[in-house]
């Protein structure tokens, strides 16, 4: 059972455990159209809803993008934690709970800006300051104890996140670093951060926070030099703060310093990635999707 199923990572684990020959059913905050679908609302959460599912994830959470005007930032911040907290209760509610409940967070939960420090999910938490790291702190701890706390980082692919919205400067050859371009970027393929997921829904004991970002982190300006040799075009230009506040939003804020983090309980447990390195990727982010 998967709650924001219709979102980027959402769409693409439904369609890859239909392939696996599973059944999915997908919490819609709607009518129920379809019949793998079943209406909630994350303010009169039901336990019912869950009886019986083998695996829960929880994928919800409203957009990053755009301006963060005071009513954006409380959505921001009640979609992920409201909904994580709904969703325990229905788990501690339910009369069969779900074998596993998997909830996203993100690796803001780090901060804002750790330099060249290697982190772990042994690392210490980022001080609690900022939109994206209280939101994760407040969100894994919503979503409590005995869960899998998804801390993905930036998830790849041409038809969402970050990448969908630089592609088009990097298209035209006006793509490059952002700043210095020494910070860090944690990217995962799309792909892999299913991978993960599945992996983790079926790994005997998981529990607790789990990086899910790829094994070789980039700087930023290699991340631009790799983007821009897929797309066979110059990425030389340095492109400053001001330039990409208005193509990215207030997201551009806490964006742009740097977390250099590791998928250690990932590699412990023996997931194999598929794209562990920047090139492939990206190369498959242009790609499969
Ligand atoms: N993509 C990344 O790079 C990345 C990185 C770190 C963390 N994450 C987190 O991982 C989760 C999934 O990421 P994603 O990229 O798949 O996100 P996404 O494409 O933006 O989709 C999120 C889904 O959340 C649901 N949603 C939207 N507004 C909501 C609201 N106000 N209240 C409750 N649910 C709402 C929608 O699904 P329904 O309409 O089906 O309910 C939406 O499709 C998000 O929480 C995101 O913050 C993503």
């Amino acid at each position: 059972m998967i709650a924001g199923a219709s979102g980027l990572i959402g769409q693409a684990l439904c369609a890859s455990y239909r392939y696996g020959g599973h059944t999915v059913c997908r919490l819609v905050r709607r009518e129920a159209e379809k019949p793998d679908e079943r209406s909630w609302d994350p303010e009169r959460p039901d336990p019912e809803l869950v009886d019986g599912c083998d695996i829960l994830v929880n994928l919800a959470g409203s957009p990053l993008n755009g301006r963060w005007t005071a009513a954006r930032k409380n959505a921001i911040r009640a979609s992920r934690i409201g909904t994580a907290a709904a969703l325990a209760g229905m788990v501690a509610g339910a009369t069969k709970p779900p074998r596993v409940f998997l909830s996203a967070s993100g690796i803001r939960w780090y901060g804002i800006d750790r330099g060249d420090e290697e982190l772990t999910e042994a690392s210490e938490p980022g001080p609690y300051d900022g939109l994206l790291p209280t939101v994760a702190q407040d969100w894994e701890k919503a979503a409590g104890d005995g869960v899998v706390h998804l801390r993905l980082g930036l998830v790849l692919s041409r038809k969402g996140g970050l990448l969908e919205r630089m592609l088009p400067l990097f298209k035209l050859g006006l793509g490059g670093r952002f700043g210095t371009g020494r910070e860090y970027w944690s990217h995962v393929s799309l792909a892999d951060a299913v991978g993960a997921i599945r992996f983790l829904a079926m790994l005997p004991g998981a529990a607790g926070a789990y990086n899910v970002t790829a094994p070789e982190p980039v700087r930023n300006r290699d991340f631009a030099t790799a983007l821009g040799r897929a797309l066979r075009r110059p990425a030389a230009v340095s492109l400053p703060y001001a330039v990409l506040r208005p193509v990215l939003g207030e997201v551009a804020d806490e964006v742009f310093g740097g977390l250099r983090v590791v998928p250690h309980r990932l590699t412990e447990a023996g997931f194999g990635f598929r794209h562990p390195d920047v090139d492939t990727a990206i190369r498959a982010a242009l790609t499969d999707g």
